[in-house]
């Protein structure tokens, strides 16, 4: 780990896979294309997540912590309502640290909008109880059915158990202000509202009210969360390690691509890791599945997937590259204990904490992944802290910027989600 910067990135490739002149010969013929972002010569409305504090200056994050404050002095549950983009960097934060669900005088965090199963939304609203509440209604345009349909659920509800007034306090909204109808509803009926920035796509917003809010909520601080950021965006600014680690992963996985690696796990040994993995997983899909390319991005978190997905990994197709996230150090440990009444043929455990048992699997399947003929990477965290998630989330942003750049493909869109939106509304509308 680069003590230093904080995480740091290893890429690893089989010689029989990528021979050292080919990635030479690749990175000298991409080089313009990425200077290009470099320079800032790539010109997009969407660039706003590349400098933190565009959404959250000092005035934003203190607007943001007051909310917050208030949200968790009255309330015992804070549901999120809106989907990809608008809750998943928000629950992937949350979940990573540890802060959801209930216990140590928590509020609890839920999630509306994420589906249409009428059993989901009744029993969100069964949970509920009797607990005080409130409600971040969240959409960059307001079209989206999930968050269309939660809303009138939940405003009715609300209005019988509150009445309008009291109800009208426990919205918060975060749409895209001036031109949307979500932002007209929130002046129309007196609904606090935070900015959904008109610059950043839903799943490049974690750093903009659409995920403080909520991690806020969930009694994180914020503040160190955008300090990573803001260091990986100064650090990249000037060419340091972030910039190096974002080009070469971006790199590495678009020449196995080349090669037929069409898939890419992300991996990890830390089941809070796996909000983070679905966070991952919208950020390159949406960004880079198009023109019928880009890699399949996967989830397998460790060492349960070893005993599903594991077998595939090793001797399946060789189609398959993998990203460890590797974190090195831990809070808390538990040490297996060494006198046991019965003879269970584990002795060799004796005395040894989870943590030592766990990093022996997380070498160990590198170890035979690699041997087996899967490329690794590996993106070492010095901890699981808001600081370091800031930082990596942020080269996240930055290596799918840059390897959707090299497929030749917009970062920032996503018209392929509309197709089956339009099928939908004929069969609501009746047309087939
Ligand atoms: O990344 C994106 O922009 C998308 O995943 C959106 O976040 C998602 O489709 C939800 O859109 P909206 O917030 O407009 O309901």
């Amino acid at each position: 780990v680069n003590e230093e910067f904080g995480m740091n990135v290893k890429i690893n490739c089989q010689e029989t896979i990528l021979s050292s002149e080919d990635i030479k010969r690749y990175k000298a013929a991409n080089q313009s294309n990425l200077s290009e972002i470099d320079q800032g010569l790539y010109s997009d409305n969407m660039l706003g997540w590349m400098d933190v504090n565009e959404w959250s200056g000092e005035a934003d994050c203190s607007q943001i912590v007051s909310i917050a404050e208030e949200i968790r002095e009255n309330a015992e549950v804070f549901v999120v309502v809106g989907l990809g983009g608008s809750n998943q960097g928000a629950r992937a934060v949350i979940d990573a640290l540890g802060c959801g669900g209930t216990g140590n005088g928590r509020i609890e965090i839920m999630y509306a909008a994420i589906n249409i199963s009428p059993n989901y939304m009744k029993k969100l609203i069964e949970n509920i109880g009797n607990r005080s509440v409130y409600f971040n209604i969240i959409a960059k345009n307001f079209q989206t059915i999930e968050p269309g349909i939660a809303f009138r659920i939940i405003c009715k509800y609300m209005e019988e158990r509150y009445g309008e007034k009291e109800a009208a306090k426990r919205f918060i909204i975060t749409p895209t202000l001036y031109d949307g109808a979500l932002h007209k509803i929130a002046l129309e009926n007196g609904y606090r509202f935070l900015p959904f920035p008109d610059n950043v796509g839903g799943r490049y917003s974690v750093f903009t009210p659409v995920g403080l809010l909520p991690i806020a909520v969930a009694g994180i601080d914020i503040n160190k969360l955008l300090d990573g950021a803001r260091n990986a965006q100064k650090d990249y600014q000037e060419g340091g390690p972030i910039a190096c680690y974002a080009k070469e992963y971006a790199l590495w996985r678009n020449q196995l691509l080349q090669k037929g690696y069409s898939i890419e796990v992300l991996a990890f040994f830390e089941p809070e890791l796996e909000m983070l993995g679905k966070w991952w997983r919208q950020l390159f899909g949406e960004s880079e599945g198009k023109n019928n390319n880009g890699i399949f991005p996967a989830v397998c978190s460790y060492t349960e997937d070893l005993h599903s997905m594991g077998q595939y990994m090793q001797e399946g197709k060789r189609q398959v590259l993998e990203t460890f996230i590797h974190v090195e150090e831990h809070g808390s440990d538990l040490v297996i204990e060494s006198e046991v009444k019965f003879n269970d043929g584990f002795e060799y455990l004796d005395g040894k904490g989870m943590n030592e048992i766990n990093e022996c699997a997380y070498q160990a399947t590198v170890k035979a992944h690699y041997d087996g003929g899967v490329p690794c990477s590996i993106i070492e965290l010095p901890r699981l802290d808001e600081y370091n998630l800031g930082q990596l989330m942020y080269f996240f942003f930055l290596s799918c910027f840059y390897s959707s750049v090299l497929l030749g493909v917009n970062p920032f869109d996503q018209p392929g989600v509309e197709q089956y939106k339009a099928e939908m509304l004929k069969l609501l509308h009746g047309e087939r």
